[in-house]
């Protein structure tokens, strides 16, 4: 069996054992560990700040080499300089980046979740919080170059996009009813240095703070809530998973820390937040009206043409002394947006379908990541000798846990490495029958940015393509070969590689001890004993290319 992981799992947190509380301390692990690059010429925010940052997912540089970066001089497309260094790629440009983030190795990031998630851990309130420090509010809200205008919020799409853009946002709103906060990652434009447009996915399966905005509206009554850019990176990551409606996230990210979340209370709305941010925006959302928000590049790879969403006023801006803005970068993926999402998601499908479904012989969920961004096409990974049925169970419960999710899912065996698309397409090539293998079902919602396009409704591509019978061993020299061959490569001081499973050869089920035989003679140099064997097993009733095993039963 290949074990890629070591090829694709990169280098865990050296010293880190528990999760910074602090965004900034956070920083200063990532610069320990020469995973951030500090940025002191003059970039400006408005053109530069993002399409550079872009390069690294553009580039050609393999994912274990992408940094964070700090941004210390930034100044605007008016010249204007900010005293407020900007932060891009901090939260998750890589796994390695992530995991430090949550204080925890690579590989333990999907079970820290789970464990999270089942065991939150409620936080605690605290008074005079680092996040208010400084508190703008009234007048100073709306002069000109002040409140949001003092933010140095980037253009995320230049060329495209209507205006600079909030993206490292949790969304804090209250449910009306039962008193329970959501926090969700939800985009938000600059319209005036006291108002925002926010927008929150209003389809089956969306925002929950669309769900909050519904029941304000029924009220007749405004939303209150609070924007916090900039925060433990726990925090921060339980803004953009999946969790149940009515799951306080502040609880959820007690569970990732291990231990109770700080929290206090906004200046002027009645909103929680986490008490060591760097920055909180507090305000209302009128509920009785929409704005006209976006174009804004998507994460599905479009831009977000121009729509109806909510806008917010601006009550206050609350911030440390010294806070450092926080930027997340996504539109096309791969992104920082849809790693951070990635390594969240794929842990909640596979604990569904090995928990809930009580399919024991699930090993891995993979969401497909460059370009199609997750959501669209799942890849589901079984054991060799899954019985059909559960593979047929897996496929439907993958694409049908969330109406978003799972468009197009196809089953692979354990060997196939669903993040290889390459040796995804040898198994559909090999392993499938497309007449046998392929299902389509009708009406599923839209994935994100089908709203775009003259069609409503969509359907979903399930296909088997797991290895069914016993099949001929992979033709690659087996695994002693390649490391041994590995070695002197190296040795010869040869381009370093950057081997992708499959790279060696295994077998697959169709293999005899004569064979088995026969090969070992062969790198023993003693290939004549089995010629001797052969001349011995020579006949004259069967035409060339008979199997052997059709008139002969071998060992
Ligand atoms: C960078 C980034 C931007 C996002 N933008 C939005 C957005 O504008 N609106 C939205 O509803 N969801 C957006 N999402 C997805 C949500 O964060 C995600 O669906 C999350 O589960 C929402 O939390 P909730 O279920 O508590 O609302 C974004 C995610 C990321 C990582």
């Amino acid at each position: 069996m290949p074990d890629d992981s070591k090829q694709t799992r990169s280098a865990q947190p050296q010293k880190i054992s528990r999760p910074r509380l602090d965004f900034q301390e956070h920083l200063a692990d990532l610069e320990a560990e020469g995973l951030l690059v500090r940025v002191d010429r003059p970039i400006n925010k408005d053109t530069e700040l993002h399409p550079l940052v872009r390069w690294q997912f553009l580039g050609g540089i393999p994912e274990e080499k992408r940094r964070a970066f700090l941004f210390t001089n930034v100044v605007d497309a008016r010249g204007r300089r900010y005293d407020m260094p900007v932060a891009v790629g901090a939260l998750a440009s890589s796994r390695q980046i992530y995991a430090i983030g949550m204080g925890k190795a690579v590989e333990e990031i999907g079970p820290t979740w789970m464990h999270a998630i089942a065991n939150p851990i409620a936080p605690v309130a605290v008074s005079s919080p680092a996040c208010q420090q400084v508190v703008v509010t009234g007048d100073a809200l709306r002069a000109p170059g002040g409140g949001l205008a003092r933010l140095p919020v980037p253009i995320s799409t230049p060329g495209f996009d209507a205006a600079p853009y909030l993206t490292a946002t949790l969304c804090v709103t209250r449910d009306p009813e039962n008193g329970i906060q959501n926090m969700g990652t939800y985009r938000a434009g600059l319209k005036a240095t006291d108002r925002l447009g926010v927008r929150m996915v209003a389809r089956v399966g969306g925002a929950g703070g669309y769900l909050h905005w519904l029941k304000y509206r029924s009220r007749k009554a405004p939303m209150p809530i609070a924007i916090v850019i900039g925060c433990a990176p726990v925090v921060f990551f339980t803004g953009p998973q999946k969790l149940a409606i009515d799951q306080d996230e502040l609880m959820v990210a007690g569970g990732l820390a291990g231990e109770p979340i700080r929290r206090t209370k906004c200046v002027t709305v009645d909103l929680d937040v986490p008490a060591d941010a760097e920055i909180v925006i507090e305000g209302v959302i009128d509920t009785a009206v929409l704005e006209p928000e976006a174009p804004f590049g998507e994460s599905n790879g479009y831009v977000a043409l121009e729509a109806y969403n909510m806008p917010m006023q601006v009550t206050a801006i609350t911030h440390k002394r010294s806070p450092v803005f926080t930027s997340i970068i996504s539109q096309v993926t791969p992104s920082e947006s849809s790693l951070v999402k990635k390594v969240a998601y794929e842990p909640l499908f596979l604990a569904h379908l090995r928990d809930a479904l009580g399919i024991r012989n699930v090993r891995r969920v993979v969401m497909h990541e460059p370009l199609s961004n997750l959501r669209p096409v799942m890849f589901v990974q079984f054991a060799r000798d899954t019985p059909r049925t559960e593979v047929w169970r897996g496929l439907h419960g993958a694409a049908t846990l969330r109406p978003e999710c799972g468009k197009i899912v196809i089953a692979v065996s354990e060997d196939i490495d669903p993040a290889n698309t390459d040796a995804v397409f040898w198994s559909l090539a090999y392993r499938s029958t497309p007449a046998e293998d392929v299902h389509i079902a009708p009406y599923r919602r839209g994935v994100q940015g089908s709203q775009y396009g003259p069609q409503n409704s969509e359907s979903t591509l399930l296909i088997d393509a797991t290895q069914k019978y016993p099949m001929a061993p992979l033709a690659l020299p087996t695994r002693e070969h390649m490391e041994r061959a590995r070695a002197i490569w190296e040795e010869l001081g040869l381009p370093a590689l950057a081997a992708r499973a499959p790279w060696h050869g295994y077998t697959l089920g169709d293999w005899t001890d004569t064979w088995e035989r026969y090969a070992r003679r062969a790198t023993a140099g003693d290939w004549e004993e089995s010629g001797k064997e052969t001349i011995a097993r020579r006949r004259s009733d069967v035409t060339p290319e008979t199997p052997v095993r059709k008139v002969e039963k071998l060992d």
